[in-house]
């Protein structure tokens, strides 16, 4: 039985400055056979992997084959927030599906010092990239968008906040080493972004 976490990142406060630490849930290893084959060679390859750098995750990604149906089967759609389902977690990474609709968008945040990688199932990803500022805050520096099929990585540093443009959207995502925290970081502008 596949764990749907109910965690959701929602728009920051423009009266918390400090960056928030989010609560890391954890969620058990997943049978294998219960997932399309496109994701079982996913954890192959990251299996296998010496190192989990951003170039691996990145190319292990482009080469998953993952219909939007399995992806949203995994993870449903939620009108209360976007949808997000851990589907596997080891000692090295982790890897979840998250199903966004149309206006559900995440707050600024890191990924607790891991590597990143996204790709989109189906829809196109709008990703906002920041700069952490001496105050605390952070500062929108880019916005670029990936149409279903597409890959975006992240070091550790990087502080991004995602979100659909335009219809809803479908994302794969790798965390290498899994990320337990993340923090929550308010934007300078209080800025959400929006397709
Ligand atoms: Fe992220």
């Amino acid at each position: 039985m596949l764990d749907p976490l109910p965690i959701s990142l929602s728009p920051p406060s423009t009266r918390a400055p400090r960056p928030s630490r989010a609560t890391p849930v954890r969620a058990p290893r997943l049978p294998a056979t219960s997932l399309p084959r496109g994701l079982d060679a996913l954890f192959a390859t990251l299996d296998a992997a010496p190192r989990l750098t951003e170039r691996v995750i990145g190319a292990a990604l482009d080469t998953v084959v993952l219909s939007s149906a399995d992806a949203v089967g995994l993870a449903p759609f939620d009108v209360a927030a976007y949808g997000r389902t851990r589907l596997r977690v080891t000692d090295r990474y982790e890897v979840l599906i998250l199903t966004w609709l149309p206006g559900q968008v995440s707050a600024p945040h890191d990924h607790d010092g891991s590597c990143s990688g996204v790709r989109v199932v189906a829809g196109v990803l709008l990703e906002t990239m920041f700069s952490l500022g001496d105050d605390g805050l952070v500062d929108a520096r880019e916005r670029r968008r990936f149409p279903a099929g597409e890959t975006t990585v992240g070091d550790d540093a990087t502080i991004h906040m995602l979100a659909p443009s335009g219809g809803a959207l479908v994302t794969l995502h790798v965390y290498a080493p899994r990320a337990e925290r993340f923090t929550v970081y308010v934007a300078r502008s209080g800025e959400v972004s929006r397709g």
